[in-house]
């Protein structure tokens, strides 16, 4: 399934950093809920795709996971790493353009892509990517969409029928909505 979006360019993200946007913060609420949902142990391997200016990259780093952030606005990652963690790396990397260098396939326990995929040229794409090769047997994703409404004219959302394009496929989808409104999807992977 393709999804029509707007998608913002490149520049439009690099301008939106320096001026120090913000989008949907990361509040206790999303935390806990994340908590419950992905159990870690320590020296886990975790991607934050489009990570921006790091906070949950920085997070899953506190949870105990090590982190590779991607992003491909320069000046996000500039952000990013203004606070240097020993855990956490950032790339800069456009995910329209495949998989990054040296990922190391079914290598990854957890990928987060909060408030990214609707950006992306084909989202369903990237997730199958995410889900086939880049997650480890068991392995989990975080997704965060913003919800909009089957009709609205907002770009950069995502509408329930996509929401429900996204979760299939995988071998366990919960979903839970936070105030936004924000769809949560905790997908995970066959275990073998
Ligand atoms: C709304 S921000 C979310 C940042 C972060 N995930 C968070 O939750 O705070 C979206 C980010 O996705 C990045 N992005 C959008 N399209 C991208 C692409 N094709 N490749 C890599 N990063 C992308 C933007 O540069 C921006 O930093």
């Amino acid at each position: 399934m393709t999804m029509t979006i707007t998608s913002p360019a490149s520049t439009t993200w690099n301008a939106w950093t320096a001026e120090s946007r913000s989008y949907h913060m990361l509040t206790v609420v999303e935390l806990e809920h994340f908590v419950r949902q992905f159990p870690v142990r320590r020296g886990h391997v975790a991607v934050d795709a489009g990570c921006g200016s790091g906070v949950f990259s920085r997070q899953l780093f506190r949870f105990g996971y090590d982190v590779t952030g991607l992003d491909y606005s320069a000046p996000a990652l500039i952000a990013a790493r203004r606070t240097p963690l020993p855990g956490v790396r950032y790339l800069r990397h456009d995910l329209n353009r495949g998989d990054p260098p040296g990922l190391p396939s079914h290598g990854i326990d957890r990928v987060a892509c909060r408030l990214v995929l609707p950006c992306l040229r084909d989202p369903a794409a990237s997730m199958r990517r995410v889900r086939d090769l880049w997650l480890s047997p068991g392995g989990q994703m975080y997704a965060v969409v913003p919800v909009v409404d089957e009709h609205a004219e907002q770009p950069g959302g995502t509408t329930e029928r996509e929401i429900d394009a996204l979760s299939s496929g995988w071998a366990q989808t919960v979903r839970y909505d936070l105030r936004g409104p924000l769809a949560c999807l905790a997908l995970r992977t066959t275990a073998t």
